[in-house]
């Protein structure tokens, strides 16, 4: 399939092009690098053995969309761009609810103005709201701060316009906590600023960039009183891509949705230990407040898609970890080293 892939120069969507690629798919990226950085495209290139083409615009810019999809034959697009750090959309609402909503919107006008009739969209544990230990698809959606209602809003707006249009196939994967990089180590996740997520903190504490880590409570009703998440590597992810959109060219349901989590919890305190494996010596922390909105425990339950997509997760948090440790050791500061 010819694929358009948006924000494909970010995380996730770096290391789902790559597969992509190597399942024999034709991948076109689109991506406004509002949250990456062009340095990773030649990274791609040199890992898929071939020219990658990138598209550098706003997916808000619906005259550009137009012409890409005009130009372009796309079979199938998958939706990455968006923004998503949850304290910033509490701040800058406006701008999350704008890019993500409008970002859908211009993409799917132009898919159904040229025929285009599978999208695999981003979704995320989020949309369980509090609810999200052994979460299971058919669970109400909701959110608690308004990144989380983009997507929530998102996976509405596009089941409504899959009624409309029942020829339609999207596919809404629910992803929990993605981790680890490409076995390389030449690409990675590259948080901008301060990074609100724990495995980057762990990494740059451990390359020397950070003091310490702060764990947010010890006090939650978990076995060792840290914060439970189910940890999924951005591969087993990016594998989950390839196979959800493999479904959706025999699929008979109008909207997918699936789980793409391993199943199981992993507290702060084990992920840091975990850490501590791979570097080969013990990591600073310090137990500080709770962050307001987290939940104590979020684990999937993958048995949907291990059954409808034949995908599950196969590798291990040793395994996150030594490869988030590989990237992080050959690139300290991200792509700014290229
Ligand atoms: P990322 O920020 O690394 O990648 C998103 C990419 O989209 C970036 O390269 C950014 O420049 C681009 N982008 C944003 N707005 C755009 C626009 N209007 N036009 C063009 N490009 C635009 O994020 P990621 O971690 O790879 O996440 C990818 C998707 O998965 C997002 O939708 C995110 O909400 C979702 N998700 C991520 C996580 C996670 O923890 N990383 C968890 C669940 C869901
Ligand atoms: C994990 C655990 C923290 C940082 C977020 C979004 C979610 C999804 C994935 C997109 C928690 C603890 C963290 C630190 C810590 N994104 N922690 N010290 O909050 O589960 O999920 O990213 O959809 O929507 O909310 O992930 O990595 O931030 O936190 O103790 O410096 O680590 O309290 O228990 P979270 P996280």
């Amino acid at each position: 399939m010819k694929i358009l892939v948006s924000g494909g120069a970010g995380y996730i969507g770096s290391h789902t092009v790559l597969q992509l690629v190597q399942a024999g798919h034709d991948v076109v990226i689109v991506d406004n690098f509002s949250n990456s950085q062009p340095a990773v495209i030649g990274r791609l290139e040199a890992l898929a053995g071939r020219h990658l083409p990138v598209h550098a615009f706003d997916l808000l810019d619906e005259d550009k969309t137009e012409h890409l999809f005009a130009t372009e034959g796309f079979d199938a697009v998958i939706h990455f761009a968006g923004l998503k750090a949850v304290g910033e959309s509490v701040e800058k609402p406006l701008d999350y609810y704008e890019n993500n909503l409008g970002s859908t919107f211009s993409l799917v006008r132009a898919m159904r103005r040229h025929g285009v009739d599978k999208l695999v969209f981003s979704s995320s544990a989020t949309v369980y709201g509090t609810d999200q230990a052994g979460a299971t698809e058919d669970r109400p959606t909701f959110a608690t701060n308004p990144y989380g209602w983009t997507k929530v809003m998102q996976e509405q707006i596009l089941r409504d316009i899959a009624v409309a249009d029942p020829t339609l196939r999207f596919a809404l994967l629910r992803y929990f906590n993605p981790v680890g990089a490409h076995a390389s180590g030449t690409i990675g996740e590259n948080p901008s600023g301060i990074p609100n997520n724990l495995m980057p903190f762990i990494a740059q504490v451990a390359v020397g960039r950070r003091e310490r880590l702060n764990v947010f409570g010890d006090d939650y009703d978990t076995p060792d009183g840290t914060g439970v998440r189910d940890y999924i590597h951005v591969e087993d992810l990016a594998a989950g891509h390839v196979a959800a959109l493999e479904a959706l060219t025999s699929t008979e349901e109008p909207v997918s949705v699936w789980n793409l989590g391993s199943g199981r919890g992993t507290s702060v305190l084990e992920l840091l230990h975990a850490f501590e494996r791979a570097v080969g010596h013990e990591l600073p922390y310090e137990v500080v407040a709770r962050r307001p909105g987290d939940v104590a425990v979020s684990y999937a339950d993958p048995a949907k898609a291990n059954r409808e997509l034949g995908w599950q997760t196969t590798r291990s948090v040793d395994d996150m970890c030594a490869d988030t440790w590989r990237w992080q050791q050959q690139n300290p500061n991200g792509y700014d080293d290229a």
